[in-house]
């Protein structure tokens, strides 16, 4: 299997969990995003058929291609997850987490821990491969720590186990989201294998992204933290990349989108949870803006779509 999903661009919208939910992948996609994964989701409760769990996997196919991030150390457990995720989702593509560095997702030997055994990557990525007709990706980081920097070896593991794509995040597990991403580490595994390799960390404009592609050679970029509340990111990415002129949102389309946001996850979720839910993006949106703490305070008690289109309206007449 190549990772032939017929992608209509370079940029991707990185899996971000608390963020990629359905509704906000769907603007993710209106902007041009190339490719969506769902949030991270554990293998083993896939397995145990839990609700939540099940529920992160819901794709709509107006999405395009989207895979369904899975993670977990246990080869026969991560296969039968991504059987799970082949059978009952419309996932065009599985993706495996190897770069979590949350403790409690670390401490179980999985995420960014599973940076430290190569061999277990290799029955992992080997197994899963076998459960599965669609393509394969795995997301890993530069190494685990600054001395064990081993993205290239691991890369070169991944392909020879029949990963169809590697995203490399140029940061170590001990960085967590801190410092700068190196970028060499992608250049390097671009340089070492043959699949395609997705460049992540750090763009969080579209000329991030055109230098990204430029310095590193890499196959499509991702950006993460610069979506949260800018899905126009994507956008200027793509702008950047094709050369045409980008026009930032105005203010005013900035609240609309947030209040839209709001509203397809008060459809999606139920009014309550789903506004609860909302309120990081809608904090996210009007950050920067005049009166934007006052207007996140607000926003942090709304428990409304009506609540939260006064707060904001309230918000753009200052
Ligand atoms: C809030 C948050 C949630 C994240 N969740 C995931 C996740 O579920 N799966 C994953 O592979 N990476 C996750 N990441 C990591 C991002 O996908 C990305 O690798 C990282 O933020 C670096 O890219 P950036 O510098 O553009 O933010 C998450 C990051 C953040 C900030």
């Amino acid at each position: 299997m190549s990772f032939d999903l017929d992608l209509k661009g370079k940029v991707f919208a990185a899996p971000m969990a608390g963020v990629s939910d359905l509704p906000y992948r769907k603007i993710l996609k209106s902007f041009g995003a190339a490719l969506l994964f769902t949030e991270m989701v554990s293998a083993k409760a896939l397995c145990y058929k839990d609700k939540k769990t099940y529920r992160l996997t819901n794709i709509e196919d107006i999405e395009g291609p989207v895979g369904v991030q899975i993670f977990g150390s246990e080869p026969e457990i991560m296969a039968e997850g991504a059987r799970i995720v082949q059978a009952q989702t419309k996932a065009r593509f599985i993706d495996i987490n190897m770069g979590c560095p949350v403790p409690k997702i670390v401490g179980n030997g999985e995420g960014s821990a599973l940076l430290k055994n190569p061999a277990l990557i290799a029955e992992i990525v080997t197994a899963v491969k076998k459960a599965v007709s669609i393509p394969v990706t795995v997301k890993i980081r530069a190494g685990f720590s600054p001395d064990t920097i081993n993205a290239v070896e691991v890369a070169k593991i991944l392909e020879a186990s029949g990963c169809d794509m590697v995203s490399v995040h140029g940061r170590t597990r001990e960085q967590y989201y801190s410092g700068k991403a190196d970028w060499n580490i992608i250049r390097e595994v671009k340089n070492s294998v043959k699949i395609p390799v997705c460049g992540n960390g750090d763009i969080f404009s579209g000329k991030d992204a055109v230098d990204m592609l430029e310095s590193t050679g890499c196959d499509y970029v991702m950006p993460a933290r610069g979506l949260m509340g800018n899905p126009w990111l994507i956008k200027e990415c793509n702008c950047a990349i094709d050369g045409t002129v980008y026009t930032p949102p105005s203010v005013e389309e900035r609240l609309d989108m947030a209040l839209y946001h709001a509203a397809k996850l008060a459809e999606y979720a139920g009014e309550r949870n789903g506004i609860r839910q909302a309120r990081a993006h809608l904090s996210w949106y009007v950050k920067g803006l005049r009166g934007a703490s006052r207007l996140k305070n607000a926003l942090t008690a709304a428990c409304t779509v009506a609540e939260v289109e006064s707060i904001l309206k309230g918000g753009n007449e200052e």
